[in-house]
């Protein structure tokens, strides 16, 4: 399973990158509005800041299919040429992603709030489909099991998507994909960091390391030294 970033800082991105091997950087307009700077001038510097392995999503704005397949080539064109357009699963949306896929286009198919948006997406030509795990908990539906319908709609019918869920709280949502075993999650940083995180953990490494040193101080001889 890929995880990816949700977020558009570079710092943010930079540090968390410093932590663990992401596998790249997804974003929205919304995710860019928090940066107050020129969008393609910040998705060029996210690309240039990630490793060339790593993946790199952003999404059009356009409402027309002939506006979002123009931003796609614009963004292709002046970002990077093998990123990945975010394209959300409206119908003007959905004949954009069957065009661009015809052009080898990678795309996500994004904003994604039922199981049939994401398997007619897939059927188009989407290489990912990204449901909205907690918005979809927020509306009183069940985000991992849409999510999970999705996985095993594109497995059943041998499609070449993938699910990338978007849109996590908690680290719980993200473990329950996890089993199911789908594609690709992103996640907000913090969600991110709740993944890996324990206090029983670093507990346990203050112990280990409070008996290692006071064994070196009992023990003549012992030559292993803090660093
Ligand atoms: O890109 C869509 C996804 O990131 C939305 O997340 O946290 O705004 O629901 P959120």
């Amino acid at each position: 399973m890929l995880v990816l970033i949700d977020n558009a800082n570079l710092y943010e991105i930079e540090s968390l990158y410093t932590e663990y091997p992401y596998d790249g950087v997804t974003t929205n307009p919304t995710i860019l509005r928090n940066e107050h700077a020129d969008p393609i001038k910040q998705l060029k510097a996210i690309r240039e800041l990630l490793p060339k392995t790593s993946q790199l999503h952003a999404q059009v704005v356009s409402s027309t299919t002939e506006g979002m397949i123009q931003e796609a080539h614009f963004m292709l064109d002046n970002i990077a040429d093998d990123m990945f357009i975010k394209i959300p699963v409206s119908a003007a949306g959905m004949k954009a992603i069957h065009l661009l896929k015809e052009e080898g286009v990678n795309i996500t198919a994004t904003a994604i709030y039922t199981a049939m948006q994401a398997f007619m997406a897939g059927k188009a030509g989407a290489r990912y489909a990204a449901p909205y795990v907690n918005r979809l908990d927020n509306m009183g539906a069940d985000g991992v099991q849409v999510a999970t319908d999705i996985h095993n709609m594109f497995r059943i019918h041998n499609m070449e998507s993938d699910v990338l869920a978007a849109s996590f709280k908690n680290s719980q949502q993200v473990l329950n994909l996890c089993r199911k075993g789908i594609g690709a999650v992103t996640a907000a940083p913090d969600v991110l960091r709740s993944l890996i995180k324990h206090d029983a953990t670093f507990t346990a490494e203050e112990n280990f390391e409070e008996d290692y040193y006071s064994l070196i101080n009992e023990v003549k001889g012992f030559r292993m030294k803090k660093n």
